[in-house]
């Protein structure tokens, strides 16, 4: 079974960012049935502190790194924050860097998306969040940039996201998720791709990405591009 965590780079009870991945769980629930789509909290993880890690003894942090290391694949949907993503996703971002050398971020497939009631859809944030992955040693998915413009026009009297232009776009999200989850399990199998080696403080980094399916939209991955265009 396909195990996908959500994590939302906001906090807020009525996120359009939270309401997007609601769409991607229903999306995966409607399309995937075997598969899983839980959300990871990030409210609940306090500041990141060394003293603190090095202890051991939060809870939340442990909850949080078991469910990602258990995950197939993560989907991060961001608010963009004075063009960067906001700091309680950078900290939970941070817990989950570490252990150094054990990181469940390392070699994990991770989609991004951003969503805003502005213009451009909180596009900006989505090149630092993935530098951010990339130093992590996450293997992002290629797909054509998903920023949900106007975003708080696309949610139905409910708070859901039920805006068919919006839903596309997420759709094919999804599916470029997956397709990164098997072209991993295929390269496994066949020995192409070992288990990600841990990277130590100093190892230089690589960049690793899937490609996804070509699709009718697809390209390479422009970090300026913005998929959605309701003005
Ligand atoms: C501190 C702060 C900075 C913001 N900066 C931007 C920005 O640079 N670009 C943008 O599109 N929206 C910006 N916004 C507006 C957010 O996109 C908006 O609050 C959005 O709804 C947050 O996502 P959420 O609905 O998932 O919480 C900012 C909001 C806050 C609180």
């Amino acid at each position: 079974m396909t195990k996908v965590v959500l994590i939302s780079g906001s906090l807020r009870a009525a996120s359009v960012n939270s309401a997007a991945l609601r769409a991607v769980r229903r999306i995966i629930a409607q399309t995937r049935p075997s598969a899983s789509a839980v959300s990871l909290p990030i409210g609940r993880l306090p500041f990141y502190n060394g003293d603190v890690d090095s202890a051991g003894t939060t809870p939340a942090v442990a909850v949080a790194r078991a469910l990602v290391a258990d995950a197939d694949a993560l989907v991060i949907s961001t608010p963009c924050y004075n063009g960067a993503v906001p700091g309680v996703l950078k900290n939970a971002l941070d817990w989950l860097s570490r252990p150094d050398g054990a990181s469940p971020l390392a070699g994990r497939v991770t989609a991004v998306l951003s969503a805003s009631p502005g213009g451009r859809g909180g596009i900006e944030a989505q090149p630092a969040l993935l530098d951010l992955l990339d130093s992590c040693e996450a293997i992002t998915v290629e797909h054509p940039p998903v920023a949900i413009r106007r975003a708080h026009q696309r949610l139905d009297g409910s708070g859901e996201m039920t805006d068919p232009e919006a839903l596309a776009a997420l759709r094919e999200l999804v599916d470029a998720t997956f397709e990164a989850v098997a072209i991993m399990a295929e390269q496994r199998r066949s020995g192409l791709r070992t288990p990600e080696p841990p990277r130590t403080s100093g190892t230089p980094r690589t960049h690793q990405a899937v490609p996804s399916v070509p699709s009718p939209v697809a390209g390479p991955l422009s970090r300026d591009r913005v998929t959605l265009s309701r003005s």
